[in-house]
């Protein structure tokens, strides 16, 4: 029996060892680190599975070179990289990881309130310099604090069962509110207004889109609590980047923990931050020019929070698994 070519474009190295142990000797496995467009669509003439990440063009010249392409199994959540009417007008199936990381981002999350409401990044800085005392270190206890989670969808609801575990009360606003949910998990849906008014701790866990662009901004940013902790790992438009100056600049917000920061924009999404393609020295630069990393309650971190490695090993295991229902006629995140 002929065996089944599966090329894998954009891979590194690690990738490379990971895939390789998932098939056996009935598949011929092509690995490419550069991506896949139309100067080099001709390697993909004899192939039957295409695994693209985001970099890669595959548009209608490069689909017209495929003469035995059955599936497109993306490692990636977005599938803006591939021209999808073409794909079906040539009756070729696209997969991709619709999710892989929604724990991974939710424990981030408390490493930054932790982070905060413990002054760890002041004693690591502290005891570098030998400095053991404990003055202005004392922290708060999380139990019986409010958390508000802006956004309770994957990742804002294991951030709900995680502040359940360290006895939080928790308030949630969402447009698409789950009642059953909030009552398995003993949370309350709020306004937007009772949230930032009567939380201990904001959390922003929604998409930013045109209803999310300055949910917080200059008009509602004084309805927060002096003191209130504030925390974004999802993205820096759904707080409008004055109100949030002010609020630290005037201990509105008593403290920080920020994963992503004003003029991201060139980020779809997460894991292309693993890439070498990705401007880290861009990131660089606008941290360097934000005006709040110098501030002693504000912790950046390098939009890090989805990057663990089993949220990078589930995109590869999600993507294998795409690959093997899609020829054993199972359901597989399938796009088309
Ligand atoms: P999701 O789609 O499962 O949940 C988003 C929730 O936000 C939904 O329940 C939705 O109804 C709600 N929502 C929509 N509009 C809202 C509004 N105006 N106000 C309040 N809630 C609203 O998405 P998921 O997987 O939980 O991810 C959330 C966001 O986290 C992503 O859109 C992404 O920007 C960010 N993210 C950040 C990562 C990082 O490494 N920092 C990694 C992965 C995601």
């Amino acid at each position: 029996m002929p065996k089944t070519t599966i090329a894998f474009f954009e891979t590194t190295e690690k990738e490379k060892k990971y895939l390789k142990k998932k098939f056996d000797k009935n598949f011929e496995l092509l690995f490419f680190p550069e991506p896949l467009n139309a100067s080099n669509a001709g390697l993909i003439s004899n192939i039957n599975i295409i695994s693209p990440f985001i970099y890669s063009v595959i548009d209608s010249d490069v689909l017209n070179k495929a003469k035995r392409l059955k599936l497109i199994a993306t490692r990636s959540t977005g599938f803006n990289q591939i021209d999808i009417k073409k794909a079906q007008a040539k009756k070729i199936s696209v997969a991709n990881v619709p999710y892989y990381g929604e724990n991974t981002v939710a424990e981030h999350t408390f490493a930054l309130i932790l982070a905060l409401s413990r002054n760890l990044h002041k004693a690591y800085l502290r005891t570098l310099r030998n400095d053991f005392a404990l003055e202005g270190l004392q922290g708060f206890d999380l139990k019986d604090k409010t958390l508000g989670v802006i956004g309770a969808g994957s990742i804002g609801v294991h951030v709900i069962k995680i502040a359940k575990g360290f006895g939080m009360k928790v308030i949630a606003h969402d447009p698409i509110p789950n009642h059953i949910l909030a009552e398995l998990l003993d949370f309350q849906y709020v306004s937007l207004d009772e949230l930032l008014k009567n939380s201990r701790i904001i959390t922003l866990h929604c998409p930013y889109n045109s209803h999310t662009h300055h949910l917080i901004n200059m008009e509602n940013i004084d309805k927060v609590k002096k003191g209130t902790f504030f925390i974004n790992t999802a993205r820096s438009g759904v707080i409008e980047p004055k109100a949030l100056y002010y609020a630290v600049e005037n201990n509105i917000f008593g403290g920080a923990g920020l994963d992503v920061f004003e003029g991201e924009d060139l980020l779809e999404e997460e894991n292309q931050m693993l890439t070498k393609n990705v401007a880290v020295e861009h990131l660089e630069a606008l941290l360097k020019k934000n005006l709040l990393i110098r501030k002693e309650n504000v912790i950046f971190t390098p939009h890090m929070a989805f990057d663990s490695v089993e949220a990078v090993e589930r995109i590869m295991d999600t993507t294998v698994d795409n690959i093997r229902s899609f020829l054993t006629g199972k359901n597989y995140h399938k796009v088309i």
